[in-house]
């Protein structure tokens, strides 16, 4: 397949281009940084400059490059400051969510593009109660923090706009991976800390492992939602002593919630102590994925540490698709 890649130079974007090259496909990849396309031809790929908030350009950009398949990864995450109100420390990434989307989907339609794949989000999103891991079917939260608002609508926009046409949204876990220094930066300078009991669940995944289950989306007929998130969905207590050891950091300190709240934002010390995980299941069982990482416990150490990544990559890579439309 011709597949188009918006964001293609990202975090994401770099480590799906070479998958997506090694099973067969052609890519055209966007980028927004000045110096980016080097990047992205370096990895093998066609790039084009595109504003995703341009309408026009995109519609444009998707006619003139014939693609049989579209990948939505823009955002607007790298280097950005946060605030007290995630939805201020959001703003453009939930324009690229939705504006952006809508356009890549006009886009899709006017070029008779059939499959469309998107970056949607599952860590913090199901609803504050009940067990600790959700399945896709799940409820999302109903009543976010006030400060989380437009985020959250935001990914919700996403799910239902790329699902309502024809297409699969992967709610990613957080993201890591090396050179990904956005968590463990600040993990580094003790400036992530155990927030009341630590309570709230995080899901984590591997980008190598994001990279290769939306691979795997792109061979799957039909509208879909699909956590894309490790084995091992973990509260803050316990992974984050563990990435600060792996990292050589100093133990994370402790905080009382309301502490959290004062300082970071209510959005933030929710998701520290409320927060719940998410099921992997169906993503292994429609689209057959593997992880290389089941465990964060062992990426940490891999993405951050000394010890070598697993050799073994064959059962993934057995099974993605390597045709062409
Ligand atoms: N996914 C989440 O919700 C989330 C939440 C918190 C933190 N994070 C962290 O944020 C990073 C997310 O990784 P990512 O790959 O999603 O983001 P990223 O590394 O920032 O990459 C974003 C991609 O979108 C492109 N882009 C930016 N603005 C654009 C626009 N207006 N139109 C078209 N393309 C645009 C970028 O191009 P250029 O590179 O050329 O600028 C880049 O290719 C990771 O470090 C992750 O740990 C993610």
């Amino acid at each position: 397949m011709r597949v188009f890649v918006a964001g293609a130079s990202g975090a994401i974007g770099t480590r799906l281009v070479p998958q997506l090259i090694a099973h067969g496909h052609e890519v055209i990849g966007t980028f927004r940084s000045a110096g980016h396309d080097l990047r992205i031809r370096a990895l093998g790929a066609e790039p084009v400059a595109l504003d995703v908030l341009d309408a026009r350009a995109v519609r444009r950009a998707v006619l003139d490059t014939h693609p049989d398949a579209i990948i939505h990864q823009a955002t607007a995450l790298a280097n950005m400051r946060w605030s007290r109100s995630l939805d201020r420390s959001f703003a453009l990434t939930n324009r690229i969510r939705t504006e952006g989307t809508d356009a890549l989907l006009a886009a899709a339609r006017a070029a008779g593009v059939r499959r469309f794949v998107g970056q949607s989000f599952a860590s913090y999103r199901y609803a504050r109660e009940g067990g600790p891991v959700k399945t896709e079917d799940d409820p999302l939260d109903p009543a976010p923090p006030a400060a989380a608002r437009q985020t959250n609508a935001a990914m919700s926009y996403l799910d239902r706009a790329i699902t309502e046409a024809g297409g699969i949204a992967l709610r990613y876990g957080g993201f890591y991976g090396p050179g990904d220094e956005g968590m463990a930066g600040l993990v580094r300078k003790r400036q992530y800390p155990i927030v009341g009991d630590g309570d709230g669940i995080t899901s984590w995944i591997h980008l190598d492992d994001a990279a290769a289950a939306t691979v795997l989306a792109l061979g799957h007929d039909g509208a879909a939602i699909y956590n894309i998130v490790d084995d091992e969905p973990a509260p803050m207590r316990e992974w984050l002593p563990v990435l600060a050891d792996v990292l050589g950091a100093k133990r994370p300190w402790r905080v009382p919630r309301w502490l959290a709240g004062l300082v970071a934002g209510e959005a933030m010390a929710s998701m520290a102590a409320e927060s719940r995980g998410a099921s992997n299941a169906k993503a292994k069982r429609e689209l057959g994925w593997t992880l290389r990482y089941p465990s964060w416990r062992e990426g940490f150490k891999v993405a951050y540490g000394s010890s070598d990544p697993p050799r073994d990559r064959a059962a993934n890579d057995a099974r993605a698709p390597t045709t062409s439309n």
